[in-house]
């Protein structure tokens, strides 16, 4: 199965700290580190660390940084012969804070802005010929809904992870084939007269949320609704965790795997992530994830 992203490709800045600041506040750093992130990037490098075949599509600019980003998606073996290069405007960065197993973000899009219609218009036939497409929402929201229409249309299996937090139209709810918000993202989306349960219902096996601490939901199309409980972790840095928990469901559920099987082995992959620095170092192989699980048995 060729998996293909949709998505943000940004250096990530990240400063350490011994925790992160209060609004205000001036806080010691204890290193700097500029290393690969954006969203769409992190979940590619998440699959294919896992041995699957996929494709990065998105935009960086003509400098240092974006020219470094895609060497690091090639590297962990992304292709990534359809990123557009733009010329006058920079690559995504996002500006991150960690400290005390905490995070905090903002990015300045640049490049990824420039992810619109026309580009997918420019890449629909080599976009089309993937067996899933993942997206999420650090590119304009018109394209994800764009391709998420043009997939529909082609019977192309979607997984939109809606993150950083934006509504999602119901039309185009409807025509996702996942939707893996976490609980604020959810509550966004779906307003909050319903709790997480009766919503999950709603949806079986097409909505799963994610609760932070209290590991991965969904309802199952029996009506059960499960909970894959979060893996203890000596945890280093959450940074793309939840990228990771995507990439790799992606991964399991192309494969064929039953949704539970496939948000079990995502969560260990997820937890795993977090024992290493950076949103993309600490992503484990399938043979380690493998081994993490035979180990939890
Ligand atoms: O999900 C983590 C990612 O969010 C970081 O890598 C950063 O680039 C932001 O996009």
């Amino acid at each position: 199965m060729k998996l293909a992203v949709v998505g943000s490709i940004n250096i990530d800045q990240t400063v350490v700290a011994e925790r992160i600041p209060l609004k205000g506040e001036t806080l010691p750093g204890s290193s700097l580190h500029y290393i690969p992130g954006g969203k769409g990037a992190n979940q590619a490098v998440a699959m294919a660390k896992l041995g699957a075949q996929v494709e990065m599509f998105g935009c960086v600019g003509d400098d240092d940084n974006g020219r470094q980003m895609v060497a690091n998606l090639v590297k962990n073996g992304v292709e990534t012969s359809h990123i557009k290069v733009a010329e006058g405007v920079p690559t995504g960065i996002a500006i991150i804070t960690v400290g005390d197993n905490d995070n905090t973000i903002i990015v300045v899009k640049g490049a990824n802005g420039l992810v619109d219609r026309a580009y997918v218009d420019s890449v629909k036939d080599a976009l089309l010929s993937y067996d899933m497409v993942v997206l999420q929402h650090e590119i304009p929201l018109d394209t994800v809904h764009y391709v998420v229409e043009l997939c529909a249309e082609h019977g192309i299996p979607t997984v939109l992870n809606p993150a950083p937090a934006a509504e999602v139209p119901m039309d185009i709810f409807e025509k996702v084939t996942y939707l893996t918000p976490n609980e604020h993202e959810a509550v966004l989306i779906f307003g909050k007269a319903r709790s997480t349960e009766e919503l999950l219902k709603a949806y079986p096996e097409k909505l799963i949320i994610t609760q932070g601490s209290r590991g991965v939901s969904t309802a199952l199309k029996s009506g059960e609704v499960l909970n894959v409980p979060v893996r203890k972790a000596n945890v280093v840095d959450t940074t793309g965790a939840g990228d990771t928990l995507n990439g790799a469901f992606c991964v399991r559920i192309s494969q064929g795997d039953d949704i539970e099987s496939a948000l079990k082995y995502a969560n260990t992959t997820a937890s795993l992530s977090t024992e290493k620095f950076g949103a993309q170092s600490g992503m484990p192989t399938a043979a380690e994830v493998e081994k993490a699980m035979e180990g939890a048995k």
